[in-house]
């Protein structure tokens, strides 16, 4: 079955959710993005996989199209990486009216998406997301982003992709840390939404099967929220829930810990901490929410502490772009369903955290 959910920002464009989509991707972006000279951008994890599919789909569709490949991981979301990207755009001779395709996870749609807001002041570009991350969550919404040495996606851009085709099919054999990262995003999003979808990922339904309905899920409640707050002014910082903490364990870890595992232990700091400091609202007849919380990421395999302190983790926190001034702005988990922005200030954070790490 494929799914299609419209996003209203500007530009509006299609998520497009099915299996074997990165097959017929050409004719399928023919309505979003005009025939035109198409850079396809990936990493060398995903281009053996799905490069040569994406082209051909791509060229019996009628576009041009010029491919560029970086080294895959966390460390290449840098501004070498960037620039090597943006060289390939000019040497390709890309012009305001061609298009990039971002193909692969969240490194690379975010650094496609930033090399499109730049080149030029600003191309098309596309996201064909290969990783349950990027479904759930980074290739829809606009934000474009490489890492600074101060932490993580901290120079960056809002662009509103022209299109989103998520082809199921590359999730079916994806690492389980690499589905888990995803995982992560798609609890934090139960935890923000709906009791539904939580008590589904509960019941174990990754384990079962229906990734597909789980994605449609995410995107079309993230698509709400950015409709409403593409820029992030105000509720699109909900969707930080776990990512306080989540960002800071990254930059302490060097960004060995990846992106999902690092907001799963976040997500769960956040728990515990709205427990024991009396925020979080009880639920059920013995259950707390940060206790289902907990368990809900253990059962996908995805870890609930740090070894970090939370003295180290406050300071790490301190360059986020969630700070303003001397305040921070974090998401409090009250119930499924119900989070809260809470702004603190910046010296309240270590005691919240160690509430949180205290098991
Ligand atoms: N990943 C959070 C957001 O797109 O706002």
């Amino acid at each position: 079955m494929i799914q299609t959910i419209h996003v209203r920002t500007n530009p509006e464009y299609d998520v497009t959710i099915g299996p074997g989509l990165l097959r017929e991707c050409g004719t399928r972006l023919r309505g979003a993005v005009p025939l035109c000279h198409m850079a396809v951008v990936t990493d060398s994890n995903v281009a053996p996989l799905y490069l040569k599919t994406v082209k051909d789909s791509l060229l019996e569709a009628g576009y041009q199209v010029s491919t560029y490949m970086f080294p895959a991981g966390e460390e290449h979301k840098n501004f070498d990486t960037l620039s090597g990207i943006l060289e390939f755009l000019a040497e390709e001779h890309l012009t305001r009216t061609d298009c990039v395709a971002a193909l692969g996870g969240g490194v690379t749609g975010d650094m496609a998406g930033l090399a499109a807001a730049l080149y030029l002041r600003g191309v098309k570009y596309v996201q064909l997301p290969t990783t349950l991350l990027s479904a759930v969550d980074s290739s829809v919404g606009g934000k474009t982003a490489i890492d600074l040495k101060a932490g993580k996606n901290l120079a960056g851009a809002f662009l509103q992709p022209s299109a989103v085709i998520c082809d199921t099919n590359c999730l079916e054999t994806l690492p389980p840390e690499v589905s888990a990262d995803g995982a992560a995003e798609a609890i934090k999003t139960a935890v923000l939404s709906d009791a539904g979808l939580f008590n589904a990922i509960e019941d174990g339904m990754f384990m079962m099967t229906d990734t597909a309905a789980i994605i449609a899920h995410c995107v079309q409640y993230k698509a709400g929220v950015v409709e409403r707050d593409e820029k992030e002014q105000g509720e699109r910082k909900l969707l930080n829930l776990g990512h306080t903490v989540g960002h800071a364990i990254e930059k302490c870890s060097d960004f060995t810990i990846p992106h999902g595992h690092a907001v799963a232990a976040g997500l769960a700091v956040m728990a515990r901490a709205s427990k024991r400091l009396g925020w979080m609202l009880e639920e059920g007849i013995n259950a707390w929410t940060a206790d289902r919380i907990c368990s809900a990421l253990r059962l996908t395999g995805l870890p609930i502490s740090t070894e970090y302190s939370p003295e180290v983790l406050a300071q790490a926190a301190l360059s986020d772009k969630k700070r303003a001034g001397d305040s921070i702005t974090i998401v409090v988990p009250r119930e499924i369903g119900n989070c809260e922005l809470k702004k603190i200030h910046v010296s309240e954070l270590e005691a919240i955290i160690r509430a949180g790490l205290e098991v």
